[in-house]
């Protein structure tokens, strides 16, 4: 059986702090109040000059410098973001082309915060089915630019950022010693679109928009779904909650991390968190939260990572990999 193996990761975030701090001396609210609902103590805003595929272009080389690959090596590249340089074409066509790729493919996925997972599955299928040997996966994001900076229920939660890995196809057994992406679960629910959405785009208001949610709503569904993507991942594995050595979930909000471990029954001290650092990046902030992991040793080489997101549509999903 055909696996898509992990083998370099990388990441980047831009330069500018901006901390609960600053924020207060935008909108009406303080730093106490950010960290006791939130767990975030600041995030990275892009600069001016800096564009979705220039976070994307600098996670992408680590990831290639780190799996000892070259551009020309890939088949494929696969990014996820909800904030593209431009309408189109993708961004990802923009990454293919700094990298120096002339051969392959190029293509965005949109799924929001989920997006990383999404694009994870949809590499992982193109080397499981054999139609490509070696995926460069990111997820980036600027969500700064889609931010009400008027609206404190929603301005204070988001950072910009970006993560990638390589998956390269290897032969496995067909079981859970396998190295690899043991599965992905993906789902959305068209229904919930109101609360989380952006309030504009070129097929309706021609802008770019920005993002509207309901916090509340949010909130509750998570942990409903990120627990069912969780347990369908180990379920369908023949596992347990307890042997995942890492869970890697979306970073939105510390209370969203711990409610659904606890539910889940994953130990605290396995859960990777970047919230407090880099608040909510959207599609970046899975990989983000990875590459800190796997670069600061908690990740081994032959452990079982469990990844998960919930985003905008409602979408959410997960992923279970063995490193
Ligand atoms: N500072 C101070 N007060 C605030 C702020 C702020 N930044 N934002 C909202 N408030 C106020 C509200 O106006 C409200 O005041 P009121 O009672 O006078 O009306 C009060 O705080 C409570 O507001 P709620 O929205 O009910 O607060 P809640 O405890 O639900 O926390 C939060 C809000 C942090 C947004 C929470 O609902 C949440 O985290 N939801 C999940 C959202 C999320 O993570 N979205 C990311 C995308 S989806 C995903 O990634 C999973």
């Amino acid at each position: 059986m055909i696996r898509s193996v992990v083998t370099g990761w990388g990441d980047y975030l831009p330069k500018r702090v901006m901390t609960n701090g600053d924020l207060a001396k935008l909108v009406d609210t303080t730093d106490e109040w950010i960290i006791a609902r939130t767990g975030i103590r600041e995030r990275r805003i892009a600069g001016d000059d800096e564009r979705t595929s220039d976070l994307a272009l600098k996670a992408a080389e680590a990831a290639l410098s780190k799996a000892g690959r070259k551009a020309v090596d890939i088949d494929l590249i696969v990014m996820a973001t909800t904030t593209p340089d431009e309408t189109f074409p993708a961004t990802a066509t923009a990454i293919q082309h700094r990298l120096g790729m002339t051969r392959g493919a190029a293509f965005d996925v949109q799924a929001v915060c989920s997006g990383f997972i999404y694009a994870l599955a949809v590499g992982d299928n193109f080397i499981r089915c054999g139609q490509a040997g070696r995926v460069l996966v990111i997820g980036a994001d600027t969500m700064s630019r889609l931010l009400d900076w008027s609206d404190r229920g929603t301005c204070v939660l988001f950072g910009d950022g970006a993560g990638a890995i390589v998956l390269e196809a290897a032969q496995g057994q067909g079981n859970v010693t396998d190295r690899g992406v043991l599965s992905t679960h993906l789902y959305s629910d068209g229904r919930r679109h109101d609360a989380l959405y952006v309030d504009g785009g070129p097929g309706s208001t021609r802008t770019t928009g920005f993002l509207r949610m309901l916090g509340r709503e949010v909130f509750r569904h998570a942990v409903t779904n990120i627990s069912q993507a969780i347990e369908d991942a180990v379920a369908a594995n023949g596992l347990e909650a307890s042997d995942i050595d890492w869970f890697v979930p979306h970073q939105a909000n510390q209370r969203i991390l711990d409610g659904t471990a606890e539910r889940v029954g994953i130990d605290p001290s396995r859960v990777v968190s970047t919230v407090a650092r880099h608040g909510n990046t959207s599609a970046a902030s899975v990989p983000l939260a990875l590459c800190e992991a796997a670069n600061d040793g908690r990740i081994q080489k032959g452990q079982l990572v469990l990844l998960e997101a919930m985003g905008g549509g409602f979408t959410w999903g997960s992923a279970l990999i063995r490193w």
